[in-house]
C-alpha cells in the first residue's frame, strides 16, 4: 500500500504534528527510522569541498569531518560562503560584504558590492575551456532520438538569442515570459535573459491560458517567449494557441517570440516573431550585461495557501552559488559526469539542477521532454543505458508509477554508469525508496531524497555530502552546511534534541533563499518570517528522530502536493467558484497511491438551480479548473454536500473534511464545537456511496 506521507501523517491542527504510532508505523514500516542500508562513502569534506583545505590551511582550523565542517559554516557563515563564493564564481568586482541579513524584517542581501553575470559563469568560462564538451543532450519525446550541444554551440545560441531580444527592444531589468517545454532554445532563451540582464519568468507549459495570462499580468511582462507545439508522450500541445489565448487578455505585451518544435503551421499575428529565422542573421556575440550581485535573475510563480500564487524573486550571486555548490556536493557530481534530472523548466527543480546548478559547474547536463512511461515504463532506463547517465534525480510519484510496472522494465538495462539516485518534491515512501535504491540503484548507488522548495532556490537537507560511513536512512536526512535546521511548537518553543516534531524552520541565511514574493514584500514577510520571528518558516512539518535525522511529515497549510506540483487549496475552490450552480467548495487533498496526493473536492449548490444534472455540473466543473489552471489540479473527486461542517464562526472545519476523503471516518475527533455536527453525518454518509 502506498500511501502517502503528506496527508496521512498530517497533524489534525497547525501545532500538533506528531502522528500517532500506528499510522508512523504502517506507512514508515519501521519507527523510528532505521539505517536502511550503507553505501560506500562519498569521500570526506576535503575532497568533496576543495575549500576545506583552505579552511584549515589558512585558518587554523581542524575540520575531519562532516560534523565539523556544519559546526563551522553555522559558527562563521560569511567566512564559509565568502570563501566558497570568491572560489567558485567570476566576478567583474568582487563583493564588499559577504551578506546583511535580518530575517525579522525579512531582509536578506548576499554578496553587496559585487559584480558579474551568470552567464559568464555557467557558458562562457566553460566555452573558453572546454569548448568541445557537451553541455546540453535533448533527450527528445521520441524514443531513442537525442541531439546534443557543445558549450561552444550554447555561447553561441545563447548570444545570438541574447541579440535577438535585444533588437527587439528588451533591457535590464524587463520580465520575459517563457511557456516553453525543455529543449536547447528555452535553455537558451532563460540564458539570453540573463545574459542581458533580463528578468525571466517561466511559466510551465502545462498551465492554462488563464494561469498564464494572470501571471504575465502579475509581472507586467511585455515579452513572451514560446513554441509552436509541444510534444509529450507522443502527444501534441498545441502552446502557441495557449499563449494567444492567453495574451488576449494582456495589454502589456508587445512582442511575442516563437520558436519551432514540430513545424507545424501555426497562425501568425502582429506581435509575434519568428525566433529561428530571426536567429539566423545574428552574431555569436553578446557582451554580458554586468549585473549587481542582488540584480533581479528570474522569478517563478508557486502557490501558496491562500490568494494567488506568488512570484518568488530569485537573485544573481546567492542562487547560482548556492545551486552550483548543492549540485555539486549533493550528487558528488564529479567533472565528466553525465547529470540527469527529468524535472521540467517549469519549475524550480528545473531552473537549479537541469539549467544553472549544472552548467555552473561544466556538467553536461540532460533536458528530457518526455515522460517515463512513453513509448513504455522502460524510457528512463533505457535512457540511462544510452546515454551513460551518472546521477538521476527524479520525483516519487514517477517511482510509483513505474514500480508497479515490476522490474523488468528496469532489469532489462544496464544501470551500471549509475551512481547516485535522487528524489525530490514530495515524500519517498518506504516501498517507493526500496524499490529506487534496491532494484534502480542495484543497492549500490546512494539514494538521495533532498528536501527543499521554490523558495530555497536549491536543497536544503539531504543525506550527502557524507560522513565517511555512508550511511542511509529514508528521508532526506539532515542539514547541508550553513543550514541549521529548527522545529518549532505552537508559538515559541522550540522542540530541542531528539524524537521531536515541529515546524520546519531554519535559523540562518543562506544564499540561495528568495529574497521576495514580487511586488509584494509584505506578503513575503508574512508569510515566511512572521509565524516565528527570526526564523524562516518552511510550511512543512518535520521530525528529528532518534539519531537527529529528519522526516518531513507534510505540508502544514493548505498547499497540496499533486505529483509533485504544488497547488494551493484556495485556487482550486476559486476556480469552482466561478460556476452558477456552486454555493460553495472546500478542497482537501487525499491519499493517492502514485500521485501522492489527490484533489478532492467538497461542493454546496445552490438550491435554486434546476434542471441541469448534477454529472453535468461535475464535468463543467472539472472543465473549469483545467481552463482556469492546469490539468493536474482537476479533481479527481467531487462530492455534493448538503453543507460544510464549520465553526461556529464560519470557519471550514478541513481537518474533518480530509480525514473523510481519507476513509478515516473512525477518526473524526471531537464534532460537537461546530456550527451543524450532522453535517458531517451527511457528508460520510454519501462518501461511502460515492467510493
Ligand atoms: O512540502 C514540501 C515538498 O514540496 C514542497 C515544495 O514544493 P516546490 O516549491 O514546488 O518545490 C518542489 C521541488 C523543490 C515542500 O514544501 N517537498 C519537497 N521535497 C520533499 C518534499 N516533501 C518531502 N520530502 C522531500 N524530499
Amino acid at each position: 500500500v502506498f500511501r502517502a506521507l503528506p496527508i496521512a501523517l498530517r497533524h489534525p491542527c497547525h501545532f500538533c504534528i506528531r502522528p500517532s504510532p500506528t499510522i508512523a508505523k504502517h506507512l514508515i514500516g519501521k519507527w523510528p527510522n532505521p539505517v536502511i542500508s550503507r553505501t560506500s562513502s562519498n569521500g570526506v569534506c576535503s575532497t568533496i569541498i576543495p575549500e576545506v583545505q583552505v579552511f584549515n590551511e589558512k585558518h587554523g582550523l581542524n575540520i575531519q569531518s562532516y560534523k565539523d565542517l556544519h559546526d563551522f559554516s553555522l559558527r562563521d557563515p560569511a567566512l564559509f560562503w565568502g570563501t566558497l563564493a570568491k572560489s567558485r564564481l567570476d566576478w567583474y568586482r568582487e563583493f564588499d560584504q559577504v551578506m546583511n541579513c535580518d530575517f525579522t524584517k525579512g531582509k536578506i542581501a548576499w554578496f553587496q558590492g559585487g559584480q558579474l553575470n551568470v552567464t559568464v559563469n555557467c557558458v562562457d568560462r566553460h566555452k573558453d575551456r572546454t569548448p568541445d564538451k557537451i553541455a546540453l543532450i535533448w533527450e527528445k519525446d521520441e524514443p531513442n532520438m537525442h541531439e546534443t550541444l557543445t558549450y561552444k554551440e550554447l555561447y553561441e545560441l545563447m548570444n545570438q538569442f541574447a541579440n535577438v531580444l535585444k533588437n527587439h527592444g528588451v533591457l535590464k531589468g524587463d520580465r520575459v515570459c517563457i511557456y516553453m517545454p525543455v529543449s536547447p532554445l528555452s535553455v537558451a532563451a532563460m540564458l539570453a535573459c540573463a545574459r542581458i540582464g533580463a528578468v525571466h519568468s517561466v511559466v510551465f507549459a502545462g498551465f492554462s491560458a488563464e494561469a498564464l495570462g494572470s501571471r504575465i499580468r502579475a509581472a507586467s511582462s511585455e515579452v513572451v517567449i514560446t513554441t509552436d507545439q509541444g510534444v509529450r508522450g507522443g502527444k501534441i500541445i498545441d502552446l502557441k494557441k495557449t499563449v494567444d489565448a492567453a495574451v488576449a487578455s494582456c495589454p502589456t505585451v508587445k512582442k511575442v517570440f516563437v520558436t519551432q518544435r514540430t513545424g507545424a503551421e501555426v497562425p501568425m499575428g502582429e506581435l509575434d516573431i519568428p525566433v529561428e529565422a530571426e536567429l539566423a542573421g545574428q552574431p555569436t556575440e553578446c557582451n554580458p550585461e554586468i549585473m549587481d550581485s542582488e540584480d533581479m535573475l528570474f522569478m517563478l510563480y508557486t502557490s501558496g495557501s491562500t490568494g494567488q500564487p506568488k512570484g518568488l524573486v530569485h537573485t544573481q550571486a546567492g542562487y547560482l552559488l548556492y545551486a552550483g555548490f548543492t549540485h555539486q556536493t549533493v550528487f558528488d557530481y564529479q567533472k565528466d559526469d553525465i547529470f540527469a534530472c527529468v524535472a521540467d523548466i517549469g519549475w524550480i527543480t528545473g531552473h537549479s539542477y537541469v539549467v544553472y546548478g549544472p552548467l555552473f559547474n561544466g556538467a553536461t547536463t540532460v533536458l528530457f521532454e518526455s515522460i517515463p512511461t512513453y513509448p513504455d515504463p522502460g524510457r528512463y532506463w533505457e535512457m540511462v543505458e544510452r546515454l551513460k547517465v551518472n546521477q538521476l534525480y527524479c520525483a516519487p510519484t514517477a517511482i510509483r508509477l513505474l514500480l508497479k510496472s515490476g522490474e523488468k522494465h528496469v532489469n532489462k538495462y544496464d544501470r551500471s554508469s549509475l551512481k547516485t539516485i535522487g528524489s525530490v518534491g514530495e515524500p519517498l515512501n518506504h516501498e517507493a525508496w526500496e524499490w529506487y535504491y534496491n532494484v534502480v540503484g542495484q543497492k549500490r548507488c546512494t539514494l538521495v531524497d533532498t528536501w527543499w522548495q521554490t523558495e530555497t532556490g536549491g536543497i536544503l537537507i539531504s543525506p550527502r555530502p557524507s560522513e565517511p560511513f555512508g550511511e542511509l536512512r529514508l528521508g532526506p536526512m539532515r542539514a547541508l552546511p550553513g543550514i541549521e535546521l529548527v522545529l518549532m511548537h505552537d508559538m515559541d518553543k522550540e522542540m530541542k534534541g531528539n524524537d521531536a516534531y515541529g515546524a520546519l524552520c531554519v535559523r540562518t541565511p543562506w544564499p540561495g533563499i528568495a529574497r521576495t514574493v514580487y511586488g509584494d514584500h509584505q506578503r513575503y514577510i508574512d508569510t515566511y518570517f512572521k509565524t516565528y520571528p527570526g526564523l524562516y518558516f518552511s510550511g512543512d512539518g518535520a521530525h528529528r528522530d532518534h539519531y537527529g535525522y529528519y522526516l518531513i511529515t507534510g505540508r502544514m497549510d493548505d498547499v497540496i502536493n499533486v505529483s509533485g506540483h504544488r497547488l494551493g487549496t484556495a485556487e482550486v475552490e476559486d476556480a469552482m467558484d466561478e460556476h452558477p450552480a456552486v454555493a460553495e467548495t472546500a478542497v482537501v487533498g487525499f491519499p493517492h497511491d502514485i500521485k501522492g496526493e489527490g484533489v478532492y473536492a467538497y461542493v454546496t449548490l445552490k438550491d435554486d438551480i434546476e434542471g441541469e444534472p448534477e454529472e453535468q455540473i461535475m464535468e463543467e466543473l472539472k472543465e473549469l479548473v483545467r481552463q482556469q489552471i492546469a490539468s493536474y489540479a482537476v479533481p479527481e473527486m467531487i462530492q455534493v454536500a448538503p453543507g460544510l461542517p464549520k465553526t461556529r464562526s464560519g470557519k471550514i472545519m478541513r481537518r474533518i473534511l480530509r480525514k473523510i476523503a481519507a476513509n478515516e471516518h473512525e477518526d473524526l475527533g471531537d464534532i460537537t464545537t461546530l456550527a451543524e455536527p450532522n453535517v458531517v453525518e451527511a457528508i460520510v454518509k454519501n462518501h461511502d456511496v460515492i467510493m
